[in-house]
Order: C-alpha cells, then structure tokens, then sequence
C-alpha cells in the first residue's frame, strides 16, 4: 500500500511541477531573451522594460510584462519589435527561443548578418526583418523552417543570390526581397511553383530593386559587358558615320568640280566652250 501511496505522492509532485513550470520559465528562452537583449542596442527605450530579472521567467499564462513578447503555454511564441529604432545584430541565440512561431523586427536599425542559426526555430511561421540594414547572404538553412508562411527581408542591403532551398517550403505564401543587392537567377521553383495545390506564385514585385537578379518575373538577364559595348559602339559609329558622311559629302564636291572642270573639254560641249571662250 505504501507504494501506491509513493505513486500517489510522485503524481502529485509532478503536477505541482508541471503547474509551476510557466512560472520558472524555460531556460532556453531565458538564454534568447537574455543575448536579444545584450545584441540590441534601444536609443528610444522602446525597450525598457526588458528587465533582466524578467528574462527567467518573461511569461505568465499568454501573458508576458516585457513589450513585444506573447507567451503560449509558458513559452516565447512571438516576439513582435517593429519601428522601435533598435540597432545592433541579431544574436544566433535568438534560435534558443524553440517555441517562436512570429518573429518581427522590422523598420528598425539592425545590421549584420540574418543568422543561419535561425533554421533551429522548426515552428517559424512568420519571419519579418524588412527595412533594417542586414547585410551578407539570405541562408540556405532558413529552407528548415518548414512552416514558414511569411519570408519579408525587403529594404534590407542582403547580397548573393537567392538560395535554390526557399522554393522547397511549400507554406510560403508571401516572399518580399525587394530592394536588397541580390544577385542572379531566381529559382525557378520560387518563380514557377507548381507542385501544391494552390501555391502562391510570387511576381514581380517580391524581387524589383535588385540589380543583379534576372530571369522570370523578372526580365531575362541583361548582359552588362555588352551594354557598355554598344555605348561605346554607338559613339564610335556615329563619330565613324560623321567622317564617312564629311568624306563623302567631299567627294562628292570634288567629282562635281572635276566634272564640270572636265566637262569644259568634253568634245560636245566644245562649240559651247569655245561660245563662251572671248572671241579675238
Ligand atoms: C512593458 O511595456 C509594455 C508596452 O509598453 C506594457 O504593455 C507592459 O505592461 C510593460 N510591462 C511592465 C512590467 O512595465
Ligand atoms: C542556443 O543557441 C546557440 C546558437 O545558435 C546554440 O549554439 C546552442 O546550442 C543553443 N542552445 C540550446 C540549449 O539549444
Ligand atoms: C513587415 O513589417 C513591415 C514594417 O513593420 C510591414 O509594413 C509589412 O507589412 C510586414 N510584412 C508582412 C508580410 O506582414
Ligand atoms: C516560368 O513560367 C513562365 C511563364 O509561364 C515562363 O515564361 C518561364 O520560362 C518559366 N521559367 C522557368 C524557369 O521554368
Ligand atoms: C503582386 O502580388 C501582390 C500580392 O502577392 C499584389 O498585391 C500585387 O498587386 C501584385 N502586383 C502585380 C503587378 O501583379
């Protein structure tokens, strides 16, 4: 009996643990909210209430004091810090947050590079990180967030191309890359998607304003050398078209002089010559 009495007591201690933990918290998402907070720099306090003795518990049911964070179930779920002029980079850290489903950091200040780490965040639905001023590569290891709905980087300065991988997340739904230093092909499974039902194809507009992308919706590749070439071509044959003209134009005063100079000895002309030649 005693032992029913020790299952008893063990069931009740893992309850009353199960009940507490929202409330201690989840060491993970204590070391995200911790490097977010070391990362970013906050000049309008936007901010301020990130308090470090918060971070070990941020959450309370769906409820979190610190600005920008809504909980689910005691975890991190989303973190929405928007126009809040917050500069600095985003830490690889941030990835410890397992349970982030939103992440948004647009129209803020941020630099440096978008972490490849991010791609441990395996509920990723939403990722916004437009109008900063991140840099580098858009990662490859971003494809591993399979849920991935919302992909916004635009008015960013990300180079490189546009990895092949992002057209294997067959969530996507809203793609914008605008306005960045892209460059090369887009994928054609980003361009042409054709294998789930109903999968968005994106336009035009997710990729204007990168100079260096090229093929559909964009207009094919437009070869550079070439352009450079054909300026300096057209300057040289309009200077060559000029000469030939001034030549010709030259030639052809000269051979109507020659003419009417020969012509004077002509011999049908002659009684006319001779007509007009001073008679002594
Ligand atoms: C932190 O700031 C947010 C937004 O300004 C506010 O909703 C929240 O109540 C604040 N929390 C504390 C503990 O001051
Ligand atoms: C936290 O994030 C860092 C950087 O991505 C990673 O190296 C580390 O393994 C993560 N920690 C845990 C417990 O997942
Ligand atoms: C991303 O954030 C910007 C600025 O906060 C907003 O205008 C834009 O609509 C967001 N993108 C998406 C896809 O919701
Ligand atoms: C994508 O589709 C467009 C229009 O249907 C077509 O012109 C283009 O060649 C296709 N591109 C690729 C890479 O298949
Ligand atoms: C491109 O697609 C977006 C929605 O994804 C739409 O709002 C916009 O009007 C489209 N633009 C063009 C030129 O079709």
């Amino acid at each position: 009996m005693s032992r029913h009495h020790l299952a008893i007591a063990a069931a009740a201690a893992a309850a009353a643990l199960f009940l507490l933990s929202p409330c201690a918290g989840d060491p993970d998402d204590e070391r995200c909210l911790t490097h977010l907070h070391q990362s970013l720099t906050d000049p309008s306090g936007g901010m301020r209430n990130w308090t470090k003795a918060s971070f070990a518990a941020p959450c309370d049911g769906f409820f979190s004091h610190l600005q920008g964070v809504t909980c689910n179930n005691g975890r991190v779920y989303k973190l929405a810090l928007p126009g809040l002029s917050l500069g600095g980079a985003i830490p690889p850290e941030l990835s410890n947050c397992t349970n982030l489903q939103s992440l948004d950091l647009s129209a803020n200040a941020l630099s440096g590079a978008i972490p490849p780490e991010l791609s441990a965040l395996l509920n990723l639905a939403v990722l916004n990180l437009s109008a900063n001023a991140l840099s580098g590569a858009i990662p490859r290891e971003l494809a591993a967030c399979a849920y991935l709905n919302v992909i916004d980087l635009h008015a960013n300065s990300l180079s490189g191309p546009i990895p092949d991988e992002l057209g294997l997340l067959v969530r996507l739904s809203t793609l914008d890359v605008s306005d960045n230093r892209l460059s090369g092909p887009i994928p054609a499974l980003l361009a042409n998607r054709t294998g789930a039902a109903g999968a968005v194809r994106f336009n035009a507009s997710s990729f204007a304003g990168n100079k260096g992308l090229y093929g559909y919706p964009l207009p094919p590749r437009r070869p550079r050398g070439l352009s450079v070439l054909a300026i300096v071509g057209i300057g040289l044959g309009s200077g060559l078209l000029s000469l030939v003209l001034s030549f010709a134009a030259v030639c052809l005063w000269l051979r109507a002089t020659d003419r009417t100079a020969s012509s004077a000895t002509t011999p049908g002309e002659e009684g006319k010559v001779s007509h007009l030649m001073p008679e002594y």
